[in-house]
């Protein structure tokens, strides 16, 4: 048992060891790196010679850095290659080049390396090249861990917010994720920033949650509301405008619900925007919204049917709803088959 913990104990020690893999085509080269990688205190995984067997190697070794020779052997340069792995792989390059042209500088500036050394060099220049290529990847890696962190505990929020919401309104339950979905699916046919999308997303997923201060009975409400009845529903695009910008979101998520049942002509609310004062996330939200409550039942009136409910997308759009939106949308329903979940 000793000796398994033993053995154990050493695999530990050696895998603290940073492990790096050699791409050179000059076995003589390659071996005297090795050598001195290895007097410098770095396991070397292996030695490819070419760019295809680099990949190959990357794939089966998985090492922590690769240095990689930017002339080699067969089709695939060093520049090449080193595209190719980092399309699979997040593991730092650091090219090794006898010349140190500024086309090839070009060329291997776009594959995002994390250093360049020139030969011939000293152990020295290696060891600092590879030492900074660890480490600055290493920081990369945290940050990225907690930027993912950050953007989970929102994402936790905004679905604890919805779950308030749909709590007091049972409409609400389902609509606000229904509408996010049609949201995502019109800014992705819209060519938007995957980021933006998120903003948007969000904001769908929330959009109705103003409603907390509508009293339970007008949610509810079996008939038609009274005029003074849907003014309090209306008061719900501000109060969420004023529950979310508590929030630092990292996008106008606050905005977008605020606006979310403004109309281009100027005859939605809260603030009776027109056309180029709407931003374009509360446009395709407007859109979406409309569309999903239309399509679902509410307790003083039946749902409607998908032709109905496209006949009013289509005969309002410029006047309330922006054109280039709600063709999309059209398009979606008539020409993709979408329906909601
Ligand atoms: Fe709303």
């Amino acid at each position: 048992m000793k000796k398994r913990n033993d053995e154990k104990e050493k695999n530990h020690h050696l895998r603290q060891k940073p492990r790096v893999m050699i791409v050179e085509n000059d076995s003589l080269i390659a071996k005297d790196i090795k050598y001195t990688l290895e007097s410098l205190g770095y396991e070397v995984t292996s030695i490819a010679f070419s760019g295809k067997e680099a990949i190959k190697k990357v794939k089966a070794d998985n090492p922590d850095l690769v240095l990689m020779d930017i002339v080699l052997n067969g089709n695939l340069d060093g520049i090449h290659a080193a595209s190719k792995i980092r399309k699979y792989a997040n593991i730092p390059i650091v090219y090794l080049t006898a010349y140190a042209d500024n086309k090839i500088l070009q060329r291997a500036k776009i594959t995002k390396p994390y250093g360049y050394i020139i030969k011939p060099f000293k152990d020295g220049e290696l060891r600092t090249t590879v030492e900074i290529a660890l480490y600055k990847h290493r920081t990369e890696q945290k940050l990225r861990e907690s930027s993912d962190k950050l953007r989970k505990a929102l994402e936790s929020t905004v679905n604890a917010l919805a779950y308030a919401a749909e709590m007091r309104d049972p409409y609400t339950a389902g609509h606000q994720k229904r509408v996010a979905f049609l949201t995502v699916v019109i800014a992705k046919e819209m060519d938007t920033p995957e980021d933006e999308i998120e903003g948007i997303r969000m904001a769908a997923l929330i959009h109705d949650i103003g409603k907390i201060h509508v009293p339970a009975e007008i949610l509810n409400k079996p008939h038609k509301l009274t005029d003074a009845e849907f003014e309090i529903v209306k008061t719900h695009s501000q109060i969420g405008y004023d529950i979310l910008e508590r929030i630092d979101f990292p996008w106008p998520v606050a905005d977008y619900v605020l606006q979310h049942h403004e109309r281009l002509d100027g005859s939605g609310y809260p603030q009776e925007l027109v056309e180029s004062q709407i931003k374009q996330g509360a446009k395709i939200l407007a859109v979406a919204d409309v569309v999903e409550a239309m399509l679902s039942h509410r307790p003083y009136r039946p749902a409607y049917d998908v032709t109905t409910t496209l006949e009013v997308i289509t005969s309002k759009k410029e006047t309330l709803y922006d054109p280039q939106i709600a063709d999309i949308c059209l398009r979606l329903f008539k020409e993709n088959g979408f329906r909601f979940r």
